[in-house]
């Protein structure tokens, strides 16, 4: 059997998770899926880097394009980040040139998933992305597979890790704003421009890619009311907590009367709710569809193991060979944008 090769572009906190999860599960992972899956080719922008781990047996290119057209690879790893730049480059380049491309870039398909979906239907190559949304939760594959026989009616959640950890900090110790953001980069979770985590960015990046996969509708990030936490004080805190509630940082998709409403804003979730119970780095999604009725999945939302755990739930699909539209359905298809009648903040900024 033909080993399946990866080719690897950023080798930051996720890049050096993988590389350890391929050392250690290897094995494992080629009896699983049938076939050996082994990184042949790395990128990044600094190769003296110590990231505790050996590179030397790897093809190493200075060109993230360079890499994702060589003929080394079957599979393009693209965890460098950035909505365009090289990452956008280096993917399309990836999927003209007839490889399977999977990411962890939410800004890079938010700002581009219609279009790069189209592409790697056309050239028949996979374009998978569990790992950019809600880190190691496997809420991609619930959405697009687990629930092909639902219409979905809301999801919504706790998307970004970063600001959950502030939130909870905040509240539980009353420290400030600035010293839990610093907390959160120093442990690796936040955006390498935290403005993207705490104005909310981040949040509305993941969400619209869960809405394309619920909604079966092309993305337009232009369409979601976007407010951060930046404002939000312990005295906030306190008094939500009098009356019962705690304040999240929500990402909510809803259908209704044939238009898609969004909105990512700090929310009231009353105490009884079980997202209302999610601490720290946990992400939460929730997802409501007429015949499985509500489901709850809760994980870590960031964090270079988990997110490399999404990472490799794609590649061991590619190597087995299964084909999944990238949002769930053949991308031609996807609907255009349609906004729900109501303007989105007219959804108060409670949730039940
Ligand atoms: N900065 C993101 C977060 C990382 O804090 O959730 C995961 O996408």
């Amino acid at each position: 059997v033909e080993s399946l090769r990866l080719g690897v572009a950023g080798l930051g906190t996720v890049g050096a998770s993988l590389l350890r999860i391929l050392q250690r599960h290897g094995n494992d992972l080629a009896l699983r899926v049938g076939r050996p899956v082994v990184v042949t080719s790395v990128s990044a922008r600094d190769r003296m880097r110590d990231r505790g781990v050996d590179l030397t047996p790897f093809a190493w290119f200075d060109d993230p394009v360079a890499l994702a057209r060589s003929n080394d690879i079957d599979v393009f790893v693209e965890l460098m980040g950035g909505a365009d730049g090289p990452a956008a480059a280096s993917v399309r380049a990836a999927i003209e040139a007839g490889k399977h491309v999977v990411t962890a870039n939410k800004a890079l398909l938010a700002r581009h998933g219609t279009e790069l979906a189209r592409a790697a239907e056309a050239n028949g190559v996979s374009l998978n992305f569990e790992a950019a949304a809600a880190g190691g939760i496997p809420i991609i594959k619930t959405l697009r597979e687990s629930l092909a026989g639902n219409t979905v009616s809301r999801v919504y959640g706790i998307l970004n890790g970063t600001c959950n950890y502030i939130l909870t900090r905040m509240e539980r110790e009353g420290l400030s704003f600035d010293a839990c953001l610093a907390e959160a980069q120093r442990l690796g979770y936040a955006e390498a421009d935290p403005t993207f985590d705490v104005d909310g960015f981040d949040t509305a990046h993941k969400l619209s890619l869960l809405t394309a996969i619920a909604f079966g509708s092309e993305i337009d990030t232009d369409e979601i009311y976007v407010e951060g936490i930046r404002s939000i004080t312990t005295a906030d805190i306190e008094a939500a907590d009098e009356l019962g509630y705690r304040i999240k940082l929500l990402g909510v998709a809803s259908w209704s009367d044939g238009g898609i409403e969004q909105r990512v804003h700090p929310t009231m979730v009353p105490k009884s709710s079980p997202i209302a119970r999610v601490d720290g780095v946990t992400n939460a999604v929730a997802v409501e569809a007429d015949f499985v009725g509500r489901l709850v999945l809760s994980g870590p939302g960031a964090g270079g193991d988990a997110t490399a755990s999404s990472v490799m739930s794609d590649i061991a699909d590619i190597a087995r060979g299964d084909v999944v539209g990238t949002f769930g359905r053949p991308a031609h298809t996807l609907q255009p944008y349609r906004r729900a009648g109501i303007r989105a903040h007219e959804g108060g900024y409670y949730i039940r």
